[in-house]
């Protein structure tokens, strides 16, 4: 089985059985996890730079671990220590990365569209392990393979992305990624913190944190991304937790079940409170664990091998 496409660089054109296939795959390895000895040959033949650009702990371990368990040749390359620092662009970086005869280039990169731009100029497959505030296509589908263990499908399913909808990656590809399997999404946060024209993504909009737990079965909870934020979006960090942190007493005030991810790091007593984030509502491990099986799906099908 392969994917209609031979990268990963986004949800937004990525059709419901190229998901699927991940999905289903992901199961088969999530098996191989449970294993006595949880590693296959799969990708001997395989191997991978995981380029980061940008800082990352779980994505980055996880795709390593995804390809350790896989066999793959891994080479880990950080842009603070390489001659990025010495002013060599992202091209001629990977260029020569693969004139050291790899296959597959899992890339974090600060600039929307950076993978694109480079199968326009490497023989190599890329993988989006996220480019700024654009994608992150393999943070979705772990999202999207966590929901699907517990309800099945996704048909009608209510998913809510929670807070700051502007700048983040995880939002934009969970809302291709769900659409396309037939949820109902919405968005909730502050107006600064929701992009213009989002409605024209299918999507609706909560402005009340309080009608958006009534109103889904999963609330997908976001980082506010300080880092990515010019100042004065919201008055303070306190009046944001007042006014849309997700918080036990909410939760319980709306009488009926609800489901909480969150792709991390999370702000603990920001946009999540601690116990609800540690306590029975949330799949925040479940969703980490998935990452991995995620991530040796989507290696397989792009790199192909035998399993
Ligand atoms: C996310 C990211 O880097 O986009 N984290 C992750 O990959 N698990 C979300 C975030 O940084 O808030």
């Amino acid at each position: 089985m392969a994917l209609k496409s031979s990268h990963l660089l986004g949800l937004r054109d990525t059709p419901a059985e190229d998901i699927t296939a991940i999905l289903d795959s992901a199961v088969a390895f999530k098996e191989i996890l449970n294993r006595p000895i949880p590693k296959v040959p799969t990708l001997r033949h395989v191997t991978v730079v995981n380029a980061f650009f940008e800082n990352s702990t779980r994505t980055r371990i996880s795709f390593e671990l995804a390809e350790k368990r896989l066999s793959a040749d891994v080479v880990n390359f950080s842009a603070s220590a390489s001659s990025v620092n010495k002013g060599e662009t992202l091209i001629d970086t990977i260029r020569n990365l693969e004139a050291m005869k790899i296959d597959l280039v899992v890339m974090r990169h600060p600039l929307p569209g950076a993978h694109t731009l480079l199968t326009k100029y490497c023989d190599s497959k890329v993988i989006n392990a996220g480019d700024g505030a654009h994608e992150h296509p393999t943070q979705a589908l772990l999202d999207l393979m966590t929901l699907r263990e517990v309800y099945g499908d996704f048909n009608k399913l209510r998913v809510t992305l929670v807070g700051d909808i502007a700048h983040s990656r995880v939002a934009l590809s969970n809302i291709y990624g769900l659409t396309t399997m037939g949820a109902q999404v919405a968005v909730c946060g502050p107006p600064t913190l929701i992009p213009r024209d989002i409605e024209d993504l299918g999507v609706k909009v909560y402005y009340d944190i309080n009608e958006a737990i009534a109103k889904s079965d999963v609330l997908n909870v976001l980082r506010i991304q300080m880092e990515r934020q010019d100042s004065g979006l919201f008055p303070s960090v306190r009046e944001y937790h007042q006014t849309f942190g997700v918080t036990s007493e909410r939760l319980a005030a709306s009488h009926k079940p609800i489901t909480i991810l969150h792709p991390g790091p999370i702000n603990r007593g920001l946009e999540l409170d601690a116990d609800v984030a540690d306590g029975p509502h949330s799949l925040i491990l479940k969703q980490v664990t998935n990452g991995v099986a995620v991530r040796m799906a989507i290696l397989y099908l792009i790199a192909g091998g035998e399993k």
